[in-house]
């Protein structure tokens, strides 16, 4: 029997936490189960212990939990541990490391995989700070189940609401390698910019962070693929459970590509420099005060293109990205005819600080049509695009 040690932290959600425990149960895992000092003033021990059958675990310095399980070993006994609801607290908290309390400190101290569906105000979702601790959690490889957006407990509007019990259980199930809806599928996916030298120092480069193409790699991962990614120069880490190719120029890139196939996707979101220097110096420039020096530019392997052209190595589904700053659906829709792509996710890269910044606004944009989502995370929107593409070969 898999078994599932589930952290309940503070916040209106806790009480999803009651059927989520239900489902697991009901689908045969053992559950034992943690509850915050924040958590158990939503839902209380007894209701845990009833549900899971098991008893509840609530304080780091109790005598009697220590002697009968240190944090250690509660960790040990359990194949996953879930942290639902995940307050921005405990969500800090794991970021920073910290362990002042039971929970904290068997997520510092556990050596097995960890998923995190936060519940939280839309305003503590969307901070920055909450924002740069989820990016770094899962470049940690901590899988995350992104809250859903709708009306909320505090009267806003947005995302913030756990993710419903059965999308955790899937999550879950994924995690264990039961069955997720990607199990079995290779996906490739290029994220980051490529640098482009101009001679030994120097380069050319865009504003590309990678942080979409890794989100989306890791969201893949999650849902049971296999996912080689194939980074340009970044300064996020690598995704955990992800193979991670580190390339330079478009020409490296491309070739880490080629060399990755077969694969059953392509998900295409690095921003590829268009152009390298033909005449690349061998030795630094020097300047002179002369005439400043041109660069010969010349075009790059399209990386999309090659992948998606016809021939028995093209992957099902390829997928591209189109940032565009101004009429993005006609653009992207050129672009997916030329390209030859099964789908672009279309972005307004436009001045509103996307590239780079935690959050994206898109338009998906297949056979069918396009469909606009509403402005994200881009943890959520790789979520979203993954769950699209689990549909697509389910
Ligand atoms: O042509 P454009 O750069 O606008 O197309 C963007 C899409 O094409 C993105 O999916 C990007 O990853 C991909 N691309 C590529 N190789 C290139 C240029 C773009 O894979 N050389």
């Amino acid at each position: 029997m898999k078994r599932v040690l589930l952290i309940v932290s503070g916040g209106i959600a806790a009480y999803k936490a009651l059927e989520l425990v239900r489902l697991l149960t009901k689908a045969g895992y053992g559950v034992t189960s943690v509850l915050t000092q924040a958590g158990a003033q939503f839902v209380t021990p007894l209701s845990l212990q009833a549900l899971t059958g098991n008893k509840v675990y609530t304080e780091l310095f109790s005598l009697t939990d220590e002697s009968e399980m240190g944090h250690i070993e509660l960790s040990r006994s359990a194949d996953l541990v879930v942290v639902a609801p995940a307050s921005a607290d405990i969500l800090a908290k794991m970021a920073a490391g910290l362990a002042g309390d039971l929970a904290s400190t068997l997520l510092l101290a556990t050596d097995k995989r960890v998923l995190v569906a936060p519940a939280m105000n839309v305003r503590m979702w969307e901070h920055a700070a909450t924002q740069a601790n989820m990016a770094l959690l899962q470049t940690r490889g901590v899988l995350v189940v992104p809250p859903d957006a709708g009306p909320m407990a505090c009267g806003e509007f947005g995302p913030g609401r756990l993710a419903e019990p059965p999308v955790i259980l899937a999550a879950i199930e994924a995690a264990l390698g039961v069955g997720g809806p990607l199990t079995g599928k290779h996906a490739i996916v290029t994220s980051g910019p490529t640098h482009e030298p101009i001679d030994p120092v120097r380069y050319i480069a865009n504003r590309s962070s990678g942080k979409q193409g890794h989100a989306i790699a890791a969201a893949l991962a999650a849902l049971g693929a296999r996912v080689t990614l194939v980074s340009g120069p970044v300064e996020i880490g690598d995704p955990a459970g992800v193979q991670t190719v580190h390339v330079e120029t478009a020409a490296q890139m491309l070739a880490a590509v080629e060399a990755a196939l077969p694969a059953d996707i392509a998900v295409c979101a690095a921003a590829v420099g268009d152009w390298r220097v033909a005449d690349e110096a061998p030795h630094k420039m020097k300047k002179d005060g002369g005439v400043p020096p041109a660069l010969h530019l010349m075009e790059n392997p399209d990386i999309l293109a090659r992948l998606s052209a016809p021939g028995p190595q093209r992957p099902k589904l390829v997928v591209g990205f189109a940032a565009e700053t101004e009429r993005l659906e006609e653009y992207a829709a050129a672009k997916r005819a030329r390209k030859g792509c099964d789908w672009i996710v279309a972005n307004n890269v436009g001045g509103t600080g996307i590239m780079g910044g935690e959050e994206n606004e898109v338009l998906l944009l297949s056979a069918d049509g396009a469909r606009a989502w509403p402005k994200a995370g881009k943890i959520e929107v790789a979520a979203k695009l993954a769950a699209k593409i689990g549909e697509f070969f389910a």
